[in-house]
């Protein structure tokens, strides 16, 4: 599990007067790479010439070297680890270079890390965002899920980590404050994501609703935030037909998380409402999903798992700007006192859905979260479920799908998602799909059939929003777990969500 309490220090020491078990320097292509910190010892700049020369070390992007330093030098091991051509710059291979760095660092167990960042102005954003850009790929790429291993532990598995400092090559007192400011806002976002990773890598049988609602109170309980929980009475008392279906098959409790955050002047200013599906585990109902990977559902709740993930860094991002979350958590199971096809389920807003499939449960649990945030008048509306594998057939792994009734906010999710990492595609919602989910005997059924299956959920889901309300479906079914290592990321929960909510939020903050 990541070390959540580590934060990156800036210093404006020479790197090589001191003692790391890791000295990691991120080089150039095609630029000259022997251009290094500024009191960079001559020991080093030979090691890199001989790197560059006889071992074929040119600093494209993807490839590191691993070397022994021997003479003045503090710190016995020096990574070198490739950023490619400075102008094919850009967050994402930073970040990816963050990652490998990390990567080596936890197979060589090194406990105290030094990252010596390059001499230019490198990224997009700048000095500072390559800082962010380097310190969030390395602090996501220090993540592993290991809180089930017993025993001796190969030394690659888990991070050891403890102490991690930068050393800006160029490094005045001004520039450092800036500096320190980008990594502190890396380690925040890292520790979010890393949350909502931990929560979503969670087995079914320890992420229940029950916990999930203990993780947010706690949350909340770190300062800034309150946190609400309905269990099954109350959201019977708010009539939430929907959630109270799918969770009747199971014997676990199920919750529903309200969050609230107030970062505007105004207590009273309209919030940014985000809705999470929850499903802690999605078995498929008494429409039985086949065996075969049916334990990766047990990320179905990854939506929820970003809403808190969010308010966690709410805290140290205090954007000026009110906020609720919202996060529907149940279970979808099989047994005697389960909805069935063909069942009619009264929803919280008065309609009426047809059940056609009752693997269509996460639009069942948003429909009443998306009602429930009428109350609250908000700005505007941006819900995160794992709700279709249609949009893994469309978009695979590389983008969330996002449907909407708002050009402008659509445009904002969109710059957002380019500048967090979290990709997000725009995908239509044509009136051809709300008439697919039209019922004969309903006002709704809860599937279109197979055609367009990712559009039919966001077409489903926008009966629920008032017209004029701006609202955002991110389908993140493909986006939010990896069932293979890819760029920062391992096998398992991304924490999709955390870091484009965050950069939005930012965004609108004022
Ligand atoms: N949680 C699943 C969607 C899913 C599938 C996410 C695969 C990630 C990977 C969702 O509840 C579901 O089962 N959706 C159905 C909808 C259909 C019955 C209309 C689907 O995609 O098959
Ligand atoms: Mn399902
Ligand atoms: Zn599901």
């Amino acid at each position: 599990m990541a070390n959540s309490l580590m934060k990156p220090t800036v210093s404006a020491s020479d790197p090589y007067t001191l003692y790391h078990h890791l000295l990691v320097l991120f080089c150039e292509e095609g630029g000259n790479i022997l251009a290094g910190h500024k009191s960079q010892p001559a020991e080093i700049t030979q090691l890199l010439t001989e790197a560059a020369q006889r071992l074929k070390f040119k600093g494209a992007a993807g490839k590191d070297l691993l070397i022994a330093a021997t003479g003045k030098p503090k710190t016995p091991q020096i990574l070198l680890v490739g950023i490619g051509k400075a102008a094919e710059l850009d967050a994402d291979v930073l970040r990816n270079a963050g990652a490998q760095a990390a990567r080596q660092a936890r197979r060589v167990g090194a406990e105290r890390v030094g990252l010596v960042f390059p001499a230019r102005t490198l990224a997009k954003g700048g000095a500072e965002g390559a800082a962010r850009a380097l310190g969030e790929g390395f602090l996501l790429g220090l993540y592993s899920f290991r809180k089930f291993k017993t025993g001796e532990e190969p030394t690659d598995a888990g991070s050891k980590v403890r102490e991690l400092f930068a050393y800006p090559a160029t490094g005045s007192a001004k520039e450092k404050a800036g500096w320190q400011q980008a990594l502190a806002l890396a380690a925040s976002l890292a520790r979010a994501v890393n949350l909502a990773r931990d929560l979503s890598n969670a087995p079914a049988n320890e992420m229940t609703p029950s916990k999930m609602a203990e993780e947010a109170q706690r949350i909340a309980r770190l300062g800034g935030i309150s946190c609400k929980i309905l269990g099954r009475e109350e959201m019977r008392k708010e009539r939430m037909g929907g959630v109270l279906a799918v969770s009747q098959g199971t014997d676990t409790p199920p919750k529903f998380i309200v969050l609230e955050y107030k970062g505007a002047k105004k207590k009273s200013d309209p919030p940014v409402v985000v809705v999470g599906k929850g499903i802690t585990f999605d078995t498929g109902g008494i429409s039985l999903k086949p065996a075969a990977g049916m334990e990766e559902m047990k990320h179905d709740m990854s939506g929820a798992a970003a809403v808190i993930g969010l308010f966690d860094v709410l805290r140290d991002l205090k954007p000026k700007v009110n906020v609720i979350g919202l996060a529907p958590c149940t279970e979808n199971m099989p047994s005697g006192k389960a909805y069935r096809p063909g069942d009619v389920v009264v929803t919280r807003s008065g309609k009426t859905v047809e059940i056609l499939n009752t693997d269509a449960e996460g639009r069942m649990i948003l429909c009443d979260a998306l009602d429930y945030a009428k109350k609250y008048e908000p700005k505007c509306i941006i819900d995160l479920a794992t709700l279709t594998g249609a949009c893994v057939i469309a978009l695979g792994h590389a983008a969330a799908g996002l449907m909407t009734n708002n050009e402008n906010l659509k445009n904002a999710l969109v710059a957002a998602a380019d500048a967090s990492g979290d990709r997000a595609w725009p995908l239509p919602l044509y009136k051809e799909y709300s008439e697919a989910v039209k019922s004969e005997i309903a006002d709704l059924k809860n599937t279109g059939g197979r055609d367009a299956g990712a559009l039919t959920g966001g077409a489903f889901l926008k009966e629920f929003v008032d017209k004029k309300t701006p609202w955002v479906h991110l389908d993140i079914a493909g986006t939010a777990w990896l069932t293979k290592p890819s760029g920062y990321f391992g096998k398992g929960a991304t924490g999709y969500g955390v870091r484009l909510l965050a950069e939005y939020l930012k965004s609108v903050s004022k």
